[in-house]
């Protein structure tokens, strides 16, 4: 089984689309780390997998930029963290980002670069980048067995 997968967007919504499709193999626990510049379409990402979890179309998926973490239910509890202004990972710890991990949650950090070494070796990898206007390349990769399984889960993504 390949550890990563490449696709490209060409709107808004397909990157949605692309999220809903990660947020419908996700059955428990999996750290979702995104990473790419402003704009890339993190955030677009988040809202599909949250829509994926099962998070109903009345709640709105933001990146939680001034609240650290922003927690919604779906079929799957979701912590979506922005670390963009983080100080480091002292601060993910102190709101109790393992206990986050442990509790059979989808745990998704904008940003994981920056607070790298907190983040569990087995997590999907997502790097988005812009290839255009409304064009965004994404490389999903596994780096574990948990993530593989999400990873297969997808397998057929275009
Ligand atoms: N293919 C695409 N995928 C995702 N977003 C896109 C795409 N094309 C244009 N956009 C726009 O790019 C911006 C992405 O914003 P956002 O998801 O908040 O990025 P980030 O969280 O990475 O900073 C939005 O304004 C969105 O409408
Ligand atoms: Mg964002």
């Amino acid at each position: 089984m390949t550890d990563e997968h490449r696709l490209t967007t060409h709107s808004p919504a397909d990157t949605h689309a692309v999220g809903a499709r990660i947020g419908a193999s996700l059955c428990g626990r999996a750290c979702i780390a995104l990473d790419g510049p402003l704009g890339a379409g993190k955030t677009q990402l988040t809202k599909g997998i949250a829509k994926g979890c099962g998070v109903g179309p009345d709640v709105t998926v933001n990146s939680p930029t001034f609240v650290i973490v922003n927690e919604y239910a779906g079929r799957v509890r979701i912590f979506h963290i922005d670390a963009y202004r983080l100080s480091g990972c002292e601060e993910l710890d102190a709101i109790g980002f393992d206990e986050m991990l442990e509790s059979d949650s989808v745990v998704i950090v904008e940003w994981s670069d920056r607070v790298a070494s907190i983040i569990p070796d087995d997590h999907l990898a997502i790097r988005m980048e812009h290839a255009g206007d409304t064009i965004r390349d994404i490389r999903i990769r596994a780096t574990g067995e948990r993530s593989r399984r999400i990873l297969g889960a997808l397998s057929g993504l275009s």
